[in-house]
C-alpha cells in the first residue's frame, strides 16, 4: 500500500528528469533475484519496470504466474498487479523512462573456468543507448571482481555521465521476500551522491542495515560469503567420506562432535552442495586469484565428488549393472524447483555409466522423463534421496535398500 509519504518520496526519486516516470527498471527483472526484488521494491510503493529478454516468463509474470517456487511471491505478485505498480517489457528502451537501472542478469562460467565478464559488455551495448545522464546503475548479479568498474568506464567512454553501484544480492532462493527485509544490504560505491541514491532506495525495502563499502570490496564480500559456505558444505562432505570409509556409522560421530559443544555446533550435515551460485562463484574467485585458490579448488573436487563416491560406494558393495536406481528429488535443494547445477543429475549419469536403470522423481521439478513417486518406490532396488524435500520425510522406507546422506527420511544412510 502506498501513502503520502510514499508517493512524496516516489516524486523525489522521480524528478531527476522529465521522462522519470518508472522509479527504477529492474533488468533481468523475471528471474529468481529480479522478480521478487522488483515485488520487494513495488511494495514499498516504488514504481518498477521489469526488463526481461524472455517474452514467455514475461505473459506468464503479467497475468499473475510466478515461474519459479518463491514463497510468497505469487499472491504478492496478484496484490501488485492491479495497483499498476509494476510495468513489464522486453524492451530495453524502457530504460529511457527512469534514472535508476538495476541489473541481475545471469553471470555464468564457461566449461574453462572463465567468469563470463562479456555478458556484462554485451548487455551493456545493448542497454547504453536507453541510459540517461545522471542514471544510478546498481550491479546486483554476482560479477567477476572489477566488473563494477569496468561498467562504469565503458558507460563514460560511450557518454553517460552514470553512478554504478554493487549492491549484491545475498538472499537464499525460496525465501527472498523475508529476507530481502531483513539481510543487511552491502553497498559498493565510489561517490557520497551514489551511497544517498542506493541507501535511499534500499532502505524503503526494510534491510536493518546497509553497509558502505567501494565496489571491489562489495564484489569481494560477495564472492566470498558464498565461498564460505560452499567450503563449510565440502569439510562438511569430506568428513563423512571419511568416516564412512572407515565403517563407521556418521550419525554417532556427527552427534558426539555437536552435542552440547557450542563450538562445533555449525558443522553441517553432508548433503550435495549444488545450485547456479556456490560452485559457480567459488570458480570466480578461484580464477580472481593468481594461484588459484587451492582451498577452494579441493571444496569443488568434494562437493562435485559426492555423487561419484556414492555410486562407487553402492556398486563396490553390489554391482548395479542391471538394478533398477530410483532417485528421489531433482531439485538442486530442498523444497526448490530449481534444478540448474543440480548434482542429482550428475547421479543419474554415473549410476547410469554403471549400468543401472536410473528412474527420477521431483515433486517440483517438471521433465517428463521423470516418473511419479509411486512408481519410483515400487520398481527401484535402491533408493537414493538427492534433494531432501519434505514429502520424503515420511515415507515408509524399511526393510528397503536407502541411501540418504541428508538423514532426511532418519538417520545419515550410505
Ligand atoms: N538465484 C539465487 O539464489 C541468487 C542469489 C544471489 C545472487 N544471485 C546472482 O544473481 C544473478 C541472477 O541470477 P538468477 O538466479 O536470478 O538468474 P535467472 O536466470 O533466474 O534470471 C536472470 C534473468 O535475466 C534475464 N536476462 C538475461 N539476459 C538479459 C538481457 N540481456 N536483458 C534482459 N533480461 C535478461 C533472463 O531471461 C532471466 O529472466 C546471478 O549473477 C546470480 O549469481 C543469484
Amino acid at each position: 500500500m502506498q501513502g503520502a509519504k510514499g508517493t512524496a518520496e516516489r516524486r523525489a526519486v522521480s524528478s531527476r528528469g522529465p521522462l522519470a516516470d518508472l522509479d527504477l527498471v529492474i533488468v533481468g527483472g523475471c528471474g529468481h533475484v529480479g522478480l521478487p526484488l522488483a515485488l520487494a521494491l513495488a511494495e514499498s510503493g516504488y514504481r518498477v519496470g521489469i526488463n526481461d529478454i524472455d517474452d514467455q516468463k514475461i505473459d506468464e509474470v503479467r497475468t499473475g504466474h510466478v515461474p519459479f517456487k518463491e514463497a510468497g511471491a505469487e499472491p504478492l505478485l496478484g496484490k501488485l498487479l492491479p495497483t499498476g505498480r509494476l510495468e513489464l517489457s522486453s524492451d530495453p528502451a524502457m530504460l529511457r523512462r527512469t534514472r535508476t537501472v538495476i541489473l541481475v542478469i545471469g553471470t555464468p562460467i564457461d566449461e574453462f573456468m572463465n567468469p563470463s565478464v562479456r555478458i556484462f559488455e554485451r548487455v551493456l551495448d545493448e542497454l547504453t543507448p536507453h541510459v540517461q545522464n545522471g542514471t544510478l546503475v546498481i550491479l546486483r548479479s554476482t560479477v567477476f571482481p572489477g566488473t563494477s568498474e569496468t561498467v562504469e568506464r565503458r558507460l563514460r567512454a560511450a557518454g553517460i555521465e552514470a553512478d554504478v553501484a554493487f549492491c549484491p544480492e545475498r538472499i537464499a532462493e525460496g525465501h527472498a521476500l523475508e529476507e530481502l527485509r531483513t539481510l543487511p544490504q552491502l553497498v559498493g560505491v565510489t561517490s557520497d551522491a551514489a551511497f544517498a541514491r542506493a541507501r535511499e532506495l534500499f532502505e524503503r525495502m526494510g534491510p536493518v542495515s546497509i553497509i558502505r563499502t567501494t565496489p571491489l570490496e562489495a564484489e569481494l564480500a560477495k564472492l566470498l560469503t558464498n565461498t564460505w559456505r560452499y567450503m563449510k558444505f565440502a569439510i562438511a562432505n569430506q568428513f563423512f567420506q571419511i568416516v564412512n570409509r572407515s565403517g563407521l556409522d556418521y550419525n554417532r560421530v556427527l552427534n558426539a562432535i555437536r552435542q552440547d559443544y557450542p563450538r562445533a555446533a555449525d558443522l553441517p550435515g553432508p548433503g550435495f552442495a549444488a545450485g547456479p551460485c556456490l560452485l559457480k562463484d567459488t570458480m570466480q574467485l578461484s580464477a580472481f586469484t593468481p594461484d588459484h585458490f587451492p582451498m577452494g579448488q579441493a571444496a569443488m573436487q568434494i562437493n562435485e565428488g559426492l555423487p561419484g563416491y556414492i555410486v562407487d560406494t553402492l556398486n563396490s558393495r553390489r554391482p548395479l549393472l542391471g538394478r533398477t536406481f530410483g532417485i528421489l528429488g531433482m531439485a538442486f535443494k530442498g523444497e526448490s524447483d530449481d534444478a540448474r547445477a543440480s548434482l542429482s543429475y550428475k547421479l543419474r549419469k554415473l549410476a547410469q555409466f554403471k549400468g543401472a536403470k536410473v528412474i527420477c522423481t521431483d515433486p517440483y521439478v517438471s521433465d517428463p522423463s521423470f516418473e511419479p513417486l509411486g512408481k519410483v518406490l515400487r520398481e527401484s532396488d535402491v533408493l537414493v534421496v538427492g534433494a531432501p524435500h519434505r514429502a520424503y520425510r515420511e515415507l515408509e522406507l524399511d526393510g528397503r535398500e536407502v541411501v540418504d546422506i541428508w538423514g532426511i527420511t532418519g538417520p545419515i544412510r550410505l
